[in-house]
């Protein structure tokens, strides 16, 4: 796709039920990203996550979905101690859940264990700019990059992580330019969020893309729906209905 020029579209999914609406759409590539751990958890960072909860959440994705490539991040600290334990958790990924690939965070220190994990047959996604199992070493979820020397280091990450064998990399929340330049430097596809309209494809996380979480409007985002206000209107309407003895009628009663 990215050869022909044709954009990649990703989203989020962590259920059955949303991943065979969005594969059905039409998604490219449906990413079960930790940020489950936000938007399905209520946990405030993305550290909490484990094996186990990604492995449920990729499974039921997995069972919703036909055509779409699925592909799962490895949690915080199952990939990071070492090459081996990160084999492991990827290998866990592809044979209890069904991934069809995994994701992790990181550059040049972790290229390595990219490599592995690649060499092992398993197809490995980068992610570089903000990457948030790292909140605690960075301290906010601003943007990344901004200055010369952390924009080089990003550059060279990413060189890395292509000759590592990822055959995509996500760019988190980094400026629009600096996102160009790493998608014109290296031969596999760039996924941006917030990261400007030069990337290969574009990725947003499903809850916020359809207006579920009305406290978080960050500017990347667009919204494409409120369902946070059709999901309100719905169960008020229920309420209501029920209150005053309206539902159910003759015709929805045996
Ligand atoms: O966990 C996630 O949803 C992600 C995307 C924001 C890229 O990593």
């Amino acid at each position: 796709m990215k050869g022909k020029g044709e954009k990649i579209s990703m989203l989020t999914a962590y259920d059955f039920t949303m991943a065979g609406i969005i594969d059905s759409a039409g998604v490219d590539v449906i990413l079960v990203g930790d940020s489950a751990s936000n938007v399905m958890a209520g946990f405030e960072t993305t550290v909490p996550m484990t094996m186990e909860h990604m492995i449920y959440h990729t499974s039921c994705v997995v069972r919703g979905v036909n055509r779409a490539l699925v592909i799962a991040d490895l949690p915080f600290m199952s990939y990071q101690v070492t090459a081996k334990e990160a084999l492991i958790s990827a290998g866990r990924m592809m044979k209890e859940a069904g991934a069809h690939a995994v994701k992790l965070e990181g550059g040049k220190v972790i290229a390595p264990t990219v490599k592995k994990i690649v060499e092992a047959g398993i197809p490995v996604m980068g992610h570089l700019g903000l990457t948030p199992q790292s909140i605690y070493k960075f301290g906010t979820y601003k943007v990344r990059a901004k200055e010369e020397e952390e924009a080089k280091q990003l550059l060279k990450d990413a060189k890395k992580l292509e000759e590592a064998g990822v055959f995509s990399i996500v760019l988190e929340k980094i400026p629009a330019d600096l996102a160009r330049q790493v998608s014109e430097s290296v031969s596999v596809p760039t996924i941006g969020i917030g990261a400007g309209h030069h990337c290969d494809g574009q990725v947003l996380v499903l809850h916020d893309m359809l207006g579920l979480n009305k406290d978080f409007s960050p500017r990347f985002l667009r919204r494409y729906a409120d369902l946070h206000q059709s999901m309100t209107d719905a169960v008020q309407n229920y309420i209501s209905d029920v209150k005053e003895g309206s539902f159910p009628n003759e015709n929805e009663q045996y």
